[in-house]
């Protein structure tokens, strides 16, 4: 009787103690008072699909890190404004920003005339091309190689469009995959021939998972690729913010230093100017 006394009187003082939740929302009002904001900078959601390394994606720490970050950061700092970077599953990017969920796009969106439709794009800031994947002992040497094989994209990005294109709208032999990192981890375990995706996430899986066992295979018939950023369809007010914020990034030498942090090199040197 007395521990289930005990028992009780336990519980009770649990219950008391469960009671703070309720001044949860107080306690945050501090925190905003103490802020030293003399100018508040309008704070602009990015979204970003943060599996897409050396680009956009999570650290140990679970912060989103990259090259569109630190592009994305200087752009606004230029112009005077502030982003909060938001982890966005690719297959619902497009629409976030169409619901307002998300203020502008930075996920290493290619510009392409159907997208344009939909939403409007800053000046591309990167070139791309896409790039096969196979393992190392693999016969393919041409994308036409992969026509009677399964191939792995990440679901309606670029590579899924060539990819789709070349297989046939109906082949079961194109495998969609959330993320890219999913697709190449199932070329690897070999539930797919090859992987057709942008060639700076190919190049730096392969580069970092030797134990793949992977090999590239580039092809001429790939056209040329551009990222852009994104903004919802008519915000002008921020697309030109961005633009001129680019603009003074590629002019002051702060977009050569960040390319040269992830890729090595200046983009001159690397690619064509284009
Ligand atoms: N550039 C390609 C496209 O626009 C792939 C981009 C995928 N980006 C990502 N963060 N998953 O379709």
């Amino acid at each position: 009787q007395r521990v289930g006394l005990m028992a009780a009187g336990l519980v009770l003082a649990a219950c008391g103690k469960q009671e703070p939740p309720a001044p949860a929302p107080v306690a945050s009002a501090p925190e905003a008072a103490s802020a030293p904001a003399p100018t508040p900078a309008k704070v602009y959601v990015v979204g970003t699909d943060a599996a897409y390394a050396p680009f956009e994606s999570q650290n140990d720490k679970a912060e989103i890190v990259g090259f569109t970050i630190d592009v994305v950061s200087a752009v606004a700092q230029k112009a005077g404004f502030e982003v909060k970077f938001v982890n966005t599953p690719w297959e619902g990017i497009f629409n976030s920003l169409q619901q307002g969920d998300r203020d502008l796009l930075s996920s290493s969106i290619t510009i392409t005339e159907e997208r344009k439709q939909t939403m409007d794009f800053s000046a591309p800031y990167f070139d791309a091309v896409q790039l096969i994947a196979v393992k190392a002992d693999s016969k393919v040497a041409r994308f036409d190689d992969l026509k009677k094989l399964k191939v792995g994209v990440q679901t309606g990005t670029t590579g899924d469009e060539v990819v789709t294109k070349l297989l046939g709208k109906t082949s079961s032999n194109v495998k969609r995959f959330e993320s890219t990192p999913l697709a190449l981890k199932e070329l690897e375990a070999g539930g797919v021939d090859a992987v057709v995706a942008d060639n700076g996430v190919v190049i730096h899986y392969v580069a970092n998972n030797p134990d793949a066992k992977f090999k590239t295979v580039s092809d001429s018939s790939f056209a040329p690729e551009q990222y852009g950023i994104a903004v919802k369809k008519g915000n002008t007010e921020l697309l030109d913010k961005i633009n001129k914020g680019l603009a003074d990034i590629k002019a002051d030498g702060t977009y050569d230093r960040i390319y040269a942090k992830y890729f090595g090199a200046a983009p001159s040197a690397a690619a064509p100017a284009s």
